[in-house]
This record gives C-alpha cells, structure tokens and sequence, in this order.
C-alpha cells in the first residue's frame, strides 16, 4: 500500500476499542449513525469492531462495511485462523478492508497470557499476517504491550510481519505504561533499526492509564509515527485511548512545528459529534476536557475576561468556531469583573453608564456569592433594579 509520509492518518477506534467499555454499548444503526460522521469529519480509517467477538459485532462491521464508501474499514482478530477467517467474512462488502491483527510482545504477555516464547510468538505472528493477507491486501499487525516490550525483540518483530505483508505496525502503549520520551525512542529505534520499515506505515496506539495518551502519541508523531489511533472523547478501555480531538487541534495549532503534516479532518464537526458519542454512549465528558469539555472555552475568572474581552487571544489558543462552538464563553461567577458584567448586559441589550454599572455590580457580586453561576435572568432582574 503506498502512503504518504506527509500525510497523518487518523485511525478512528471509538466502535472497537471505545464500545468495549462496560455500558458503552451501541446498537448496529447507532454504530453506522457514528460512522457515517466520522467518514464526514474526515478520518482515515474506521475500527468497526472485533467480529469473533459476538454475532451482533459481527454483524455490524457487516453493515458498516455496506454503509461507509469513502473510509477504510478495518476489524480486529486475534492472531489466530478463526478470528482471520470470520473478520474477512465480515468485511466482505468493505470497498477498502482492513484486516487488524496481533499479538502480545511484551516477555510478560509471551510468559503469562501465552505461556509461550519469543521465537514460537514470532512464528504466530508471521503466519497470521500471512493468512490475513490471504483475504485483503491491506493487514495491520498490532504487537500487543509493546510498550513494556524489549526494543530489540520487538524491532525483530515488525521486521518479519512487514517481510510476511503488514501494510501497517501498530505498536500499542496497551497499558499507557510510557512516558512521552520512552515511547517516542521507542519509535525511533524502530524506524532507525527495522530494515524494512518504509515499507510500512508506524501507527500508535496509547492508552491514557497515566493520563499520557495524547502526550505520548504527539512523541511518536515526532518520531516518524504516520498514523494515530484515537477515539472520539478519549473513550476506550480503562482510563481511554488518545482524544482524535486533541491530537488534531495540537496539529493544527502547532503545524509548523510537527513538521506540516496533513490531515483531513473537519474539526468544526467535534463539538458536534463528542456530544452525540457522549449522550449514545452514556459516557459524559468531564468538564474541563481539553476541547469539547463545557468550560473548555469558557473565562471564570475577572483576570482573564478583561484580558480576552480587551484582545480574545489573550486568553485563547483557538478559536471557539473551529471546533463548532458558536462562542467562546465569558461565565459569570462571583470572580467576574465589572467588564464582563457590562459584556453580558450590552448583549441582553442594556447600555448602563459608568455610575449604573457600579451600583449594579455591587448588587451583582451579592447575587453571584450566594449562587455557583449567573443567569441572563438574574441579569434582567438586577437591570430592572438599577433602573428603577
Ligand atoms: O491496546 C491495545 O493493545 C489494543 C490492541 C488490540 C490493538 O487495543
Ligand atoms: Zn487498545
């Protein structure tokens, strides 16, 4: 498969490794509701699901494979015949499939889930890649833990699935184990010692157990990684996988300094779309989440506001509409200074000169002390107040 080494592919996990989480759960109409929007904000590839696993998830990359033309559609498998074999039956009607197959690289995994060693571990992992690649052309290997996998062993690896077809080495930080600079050498090392390794696409996979999901991921980008995996809100096993929204606004705000690297993301569409992930998926987002969480545009503080309200990017790396926010917010609490009062009052139509806006800002601060958030309709009561 030939790639572009400008381009960073964004591979969309939020139907595989996000609806794993317990009560994530979605249906087969609302995982092609998800999907058809993710072709439209402009992901590379789309993980619809891991089809051995049942026959509802069988079912549905079935159907996402018949519902989505433009995307990659990529199922997980063990790397095992069985789960090979069902995945591409389940990808029959995929105009573009992808087979996603793997195993454990780590001594931990080989020892205690495989009971194995690390010569039998390769040999599984060639035969699959070759199997896999029996079905489509295009087969991702994921060697499971590489994140706590000997570097050595593991470039050992990647050398021989590339040599047996992989179109694409995913190296998952599984346990979000790594630090930013360990797993960005990791990258490195692999991409300086893998003869071979042009020939494949790096993808990383980080899970946000130590909150270095996004931070680790940025590592391997710098490091030569061309591929991301992400979901929408973070979502995933445990404590997530890596924000698809973070990792495009960091790329767009820093472009130049990630080497412009290009993407086709429509991020307009995230405030959108993380909203209808969070309501389907029962999974709210916390407020202060970088991007799409509620206060994530919003200035609390009297400091601050008089800051944005005099030159907005004082205050502000992006800008609200480019991730499909009308505004940014200006949030009226008992720390708010007399200019966002007369902000929020010029916008509810009420011009108050200089001595008005002083009483009504003395009554405003006994308001807003005795309650978490101001409303317009606390706002309308104080004017008629002040004018009466
Ligand atoms: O975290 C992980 O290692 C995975 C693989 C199955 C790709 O999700
Ligand atoms: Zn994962």
């Amino acid at each position: 498969m030939l790639h572009d080494p400008n381009h960073l592919y964004i591979f969309d996990t939020t139907l595989r490794d996000g609806e794993q989480v317990p009560g994530c759960q979605l249906t087969t109409p609302e995982k092609i509701d998800i999907a058809r929007d993710l072709e439209r904000l402009g992901v590379d590839v789309i993980e619809a699901g891991f089809p051995v696993s049942s026959p509802g998830d069988f079912q549905s990359v079935v159907e996402l494979s018949k519902a989505v033309d433009n995307v990659i559609i990529c199922a997980l498998t063990r790397a095992n015949k069985n789960d090979i074999a069902v995945a591409a039956e389940a990808l029959q009607y995929a105009k573009r499939p992808r087979i996603h197959t793997g195993i454990g690289a780590s001594d931990m995994h080989i020892k205690y889930k495989f009971n194995s060693t690390r010569e039998e571990i390769l040999a599984r992992a060639v035969d699959a890649v070759k199997y896999a690649k029996s079905f489509v052309e295009d087969v991702e290997f994921y060697a499971e833990d590489a994140g706590r996998a000997d570097v050595v062993f593991l470039a050992q690896m990647v050398e021989a699935v590339i040599a047996a077809g992989a179109t694409v080495v995913n190296i998952p930080d599984t346990n979000g184990y790594c630090l930013p600079d360990q797993y960005g050498a990791k990258i490195k090392f692999l991409k300086e010692n893998v003869r071979n390794i042009d020939q494949a696409i790096i993808s990383a996979h980080c899970h946000n157990d130590l909150g270095l999901a996004t931070a680790n991921s940025i590592a391997a980008i710098q490091n030569g990684a061309r591929q991301i995996e992400c979901t929408i809100n973070g979502i995933g096993e445990r404590a997530g996988n890596t924000s698809l929204e973070e990792v495009a606004m960091i790329m767009k705000v820093h472009n130049e300094y990630m080497g412009g690297l290009t993407n086709n993301i429509d991020s307009r569409m995230f405030t959108e779309l993380s909203r209808k992930v969070a309501d389907m998926m029962n999974m709210p987002v916390q407020p202060n989440k970088a991007i799409v969480g509620k206060n994530a545009f919003a200035h609390s503080s009297g400091i601050h506001q008089d800051g944005f309200l005099k030159h907005r990017e004082n205050y502000e790396i992006i800008k609200p509409e480019d991730v499909g926010l009308l505004e940014a917010g200006i949030i009226l609490t008992a720390r708010s200074g007399r200019h966002a009062l007369k902000h929020h009052l010029e916008r509810l139509g009420h011009q108050l000169d200089k001595e008005e806006l002083a009483s009504c800002y003395e009554r405003f601060l006994v308001v807003a002390d005795a309650k978490k958030e101001i409303q317009d309709t606390d706002l309308l009561a104080l004017v008629s107040k002040t004018n009466a």
